[in-house]
């Protein structure tokens, strides 16, 4: 994506320098930085901590924090540890194993000597298969914003809301839910997007960030506000991206995404959520008994990152001193919410079925 005149993956090797480099996200939308990433400490901390965020994202950082080891030393005990250590940073989003296990696979059963480069070569050929996965979600949600286009007059736009960041900054390049929205921008299509603020850390932030770098229409509303704005039928379509997806098509995103698909039900409002298939998890049935939810630190309700009125970026307090929190940082929509889902390989039925057809190959059951 172009920011300031220079086109910008969320993450890339500068061969150059020899350096991971990563878009510090933990200063955005105030200030646009780039981090250096290169023990596996920091890449441990850059996820856990949300310098980087967003399910594939995570896991395309953590196929680079591997290989960065993997160059340093690749023995079997290196790998384990690696591996243990970037795992345990976040729960709910599956890309993190399953960029971990694909790294196994593939380097485990090489002579070590070829594990450094070949890991290096496997981060970059996750970062570019994200980056083709996601540009091929957009064609496809495309068409599903050019239906309700054609049933508009007079070029009213397509109003979609969305919830949290499922933007190209939570991948490596053009998003799962915003990819839809970047192709209809691109083809000529009027759309107009409701962004919703997505507390505790407010990624809706980050989403009102790259839309107006694409020039799109947006608004950043609360995130209570959604509800309202479909009953007085002011939302047209719903897309949310997802961490986690079980294999009958229930879905685990940012904490709030239910009560959107609730409401989205309740007003007959279409609700699609943009699944990348490194997403699915094929081993859960059941999302809500199955998919660990990640309980986040007390600090991100008590206090929250802003600019002050001496154009600094800080962070203040906004509960009373002491006061008892609870921040689980996802929820589960299931399946029945689900008007469909939006991958690679096409729409589907947010079912068993469903994805089985799309996805025979991946399927194992
Ligand atoms: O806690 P975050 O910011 O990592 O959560 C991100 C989300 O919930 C996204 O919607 C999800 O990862 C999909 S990103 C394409």
């Amino acid at each position: 994506m172009i920011v300031n005149g220079t086109a910008y993956r969320s993450i890339w090797y500068k061969a150059e320098i020899d350096q991971v480099q990563i878009i510090d996200q933990r200063w955005l939308p105030h200030e646009f930085r780039i981090a250096d990433l290169e023990t596996v400490e920091e890449f441990a901390t850059a996820i856990a901590d949300m310098w980087v965020r967003g399910a594939p994202l995570i896991g395309a950082t953590a196929a680079y924090g591997m290989a960065r080891q993997m160059l340093r030393d690749p023995s079997d005990t290196s790998f384990q540890e690696t591996y243990d250590l970037l795992h345990a940073t976040r729960p709910t989003a599956i890309n993190l194993k399953w960029a971990l296990d694909r790294c196994a696979a593939i380097l485990l059963p090489m002579a070590q000597t070829d594990r450094g480069q070949a890991a290096m070569a496997l981060a970059a050929e996750i970062c570019d298969e994200d980056v083709a996965i996601n540009a091929s979600i957009g064609r496809h949600g495309y068409e599903i914003i050019n239906k309700i286009a054609k049933g508009k007059s007079g070029g009213e736009p397509v109003r979609l809301l969305t919830h949290c960041n499922a933007g190209w900054l939570a991948t490596v390049d053009h998003g799962t839910a915003t990819s839809p929205m970047y192709c209809a921008h691109d083809a000529g299509l009027p759309i107009h997007v409701w962004v919703d603020e997505t507390r505790p850390r407010n990624q809706g932030a980050l989403t009102s960030w790259e839309l107006g770098h694409h020039g799109i229409s947006h608004q950043y509303i609360t995130d209570n506000a959604g509800g309202h704005l479909m009953q007085h039928r002011l939302v047209d379509l719903v897309i949310t991206g997802t961490d986690r997806t079980t294999r009958k098509g229930d879905v685990c995103n940012k904490i709030g995404t239910y009560l959107k698909a609730l409401a989205a039900r309740d007003n007959g409002i279409p609700f699609y959520v943009a699944l990348p298939s490194p997403t699915i998890d094929w081993t859960v049935t059941d999302g809500i008994a199955e998919i660990p939810i990640e309980d986040r630190n007390d600090r991100e309700i008590t206090h929250v990152w802003g600019r002050g009125q001496d154009k600094k970026v800080t962070e203040v307090q906004v509960t009373p001193e002491g006061t008892s929190v609870g921040n689980p940082a996802f929820d589960v929509t299931p399946a029945r919410l689900v008007t469909g889902l939006i991958t690679e390989r096409g729409v589907c039925e947010a079912s068993a079925d469903g994805l089985a057809r799309l996805f025979p190959d991946l399927n194992s059951a």
